[in-house]
């Protein structure tokens, strides 16, 4: 279908139940075939600093077993360069990491750092893996991120997500607003971080929306109603957002 939104299906929280245990199930590999069977259009994972989820051995596998596109996100520091480089997933997304915060809590700071992560895009997109910039949806994050030489941004929709009513309505206009001058800048423009079934649907229907990304919910949805069904029934929904 054409402008059809991609699914990326975060499974981080599959990691954090294996890692709350410490033993082997359940297992990163065989969810992500679940979800690719259910009509994941790529898989995304975080390999945080701390390795309190996703583990590096669940990428090595992941890169091997995958038949979607693997989407993987790190944080900017020299170690996780060198796993990436190495692994060479078809996405790399670059976010801020704060070995505290529960999840990531803001977008990455592209203005402040903006030849450091040019020099960054420059590596990873000399070897064939595709950048994305999880950024705030502010102007100035979208112009630097443009000047960076990435391929994408994804825009932070934390803030959408946590706020009710009028506040809501303005922070998506905010991503409206960001999501069109990062399409008129010629960036590919993704979006996610506490999208939900009950939340998603404005987003998936802003102009430019090209892809998002979904974790916490999921899993948790698939408590309940089993990670196929979670899947497909937020696949089925974004169907409906075009
Ligand atoms: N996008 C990015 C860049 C993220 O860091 C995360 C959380 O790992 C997500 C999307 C997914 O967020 P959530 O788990 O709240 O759906």
């Amino acid at each position: 279908m054409h402008n059809r939104i991609r699914l990326g299906v975060n499974i981080d929280h599959v990691a954090t139940v294996r890692q709350a245990r410490g033993v082997s199930y359940p297992s990163v590999v065989h969810a992500a075939h679940m979800a690719e069977l259910a009509g994941a259009d790529l898989i995304t994972v975080h390999l945080r600093e701390d390795r309190r989820h996703i583990q590096d051995t669940d990428v090595r596998a992941l890169r091997e077993s995958l038949q979607v596109p693997l989407n993987l996100e790190m944080a900017l520091t020299d170690e996780m360069l060198d796993i990436v480089l190495k692994v060479k997933p078809d996405w790399a997304c670059l976010v801020p990491e704060k070995r505290e915060e529960l999840t990531t809590e803001g977008g990455l700071d592209i203005a402040a750092q903006q030849q450091r992560v040019s020099e960054v895009c420059a590596s990873l997109q000399q070897v064939g893996i595709k950048v994305s910039l999880f950024v705030d949806p502010q102007a100035e994050q979208i112009q630097a991120s443009a000047a960076t030489g990435a391929r994408a941004v994804e825009l932070h929709t934390g803030t959408y997500a946590n706020s009710v009513k009028q506040a809501q309505q303005h922070e998506l206009q905010r991503l409206a607003e960001a999501s069109r001058l990062a399409a008129e800048l010629g960036l590919q423009v993704h979006a996610g971080h506490g999208l939900t079934r009950h939340n998603v649907l404005p987003v998936a229907q802003l102009e430019g929306i090209e892809e998002l990304n979904i974790g916490h919910a999921l899993i948790a949805d698939a408590i309940f109603m089993g990670l196929a069904e979670s899947v497909a029934g937020m696949r089925r929904l974004l169907d409906t957002a075009r």
